[in-house]
């Protein structure tokens, strides 16, 4: 019989004991999500996909998630953890349940699910697609670069850290009952062309941004602010570009 890999315990930290309760779906199988509990033994400073990992490799197989970098940097593994939008691996054990204690982990709301804590992204990317993140400048380019000067590139500083997780408009209660919401991650993509000195087509995603989809819907819920792992001043983005909306119809 192969002889199975159980990761030794190196650590010098006592473990924590948690049970790890997930939101399960299978849309061949089940007719609606079911909560299934699975009982880990794990150090504190573990990530939330370290854990997860645990589950998918060792017990549950067929546990189905999403994610690629590990570090915070590709936005794949958004998920609902402790009730609250964060990326698996970023979110440490000890900070999201206490040790003998239960662990939620659900998929990101608002967004179709294909299986357990993968959702279907597509719309996520049509709203991003729909506020054209591309650079446009049809002038003869210089010698050079397109140099900006500090000020100018502090402008769009927070909004160019944006990585696509998602963890702000599936926290935003306006997307979850109107899915036509760009929501806050689009704003925030048009944020970074909007106030890019060098960009061309800023009243053309102005005029999007005033559509009955863009910044208006926003009720200042600021769930997107706290739910957002790069600390992006989103609800504080929004409002500058409703301002700029404002500035350019007046
Ligand atoms: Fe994720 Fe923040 Fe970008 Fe929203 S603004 S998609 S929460 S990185
Ligand atoms: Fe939604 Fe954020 Fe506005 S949560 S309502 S987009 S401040
Ligand atoms: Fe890439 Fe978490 S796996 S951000």
């Amino acid at each position: 019989m192969a002889e199975q890999h159980i990761p030794k315990n190196t650590h010098t930290t006592p473990p924590m004991r948690v049970k790890v309760k997930i939101l399960r779906y299978n849309p061949e199988t089940d007719k609606k999500p079911h909560w299934e509990t699975y009982p880990v033994e794990a150090q504190p400073s573990d990530r939330v996909l370290d854990v997860l990992n645990y589950i998918k490799w060792y017990v549950e197989p067929s546990l189905t998630f999403r994610r690629s970098c590990g570090h915070g940097i590709c936005g794949s593994d958004a998920m609902m953890i402790a009730g609250r939008n964060r990326l698996a691996c970023k979110a440490l054990l000890r900070d999201v349940v206490k040790d003998g204690g239960t662990l939620t982990i659900e998929p990101i709301r608002g967004l179709k699910v294909e299986k357990d804590l993968l959702t279907d992204m597509e719309p996520f990317f049509d709203a991003y697609k729909a506020i054209m993140p591309y650079f446009i400048n049809e002038s003869p380019p210089p010698a050079g670069e397109r140099l900006q000067s500090p000020e100018q590139a502090e402008r769009m500083a927070h909004s160019s850290n944006c990585i696509l997780c998602a963890c702000c408009t599936t926290s935003c209660p306006i997307f979850w009952v109107n899915g036509s919401y760009l929501g806050p991650a689009a704003i925030v993509q048009a944020h970074r062309f909007i106030f890019d000195s060098r960009d061309e087509a800023t009243n053309q995603r102005l005029n999007i941004m005033n559509q009955n989809t863009g910044v208006w819907r926003c009720r200042t819920a600021y769930n997107c602010t706290e739910a957002c792992p790069r600390d992006i001043p989103i609800t504080t983005i929004i409002e500058e570009v409703k301002r700029a909306v404002m500035y350019q119809q007046s």
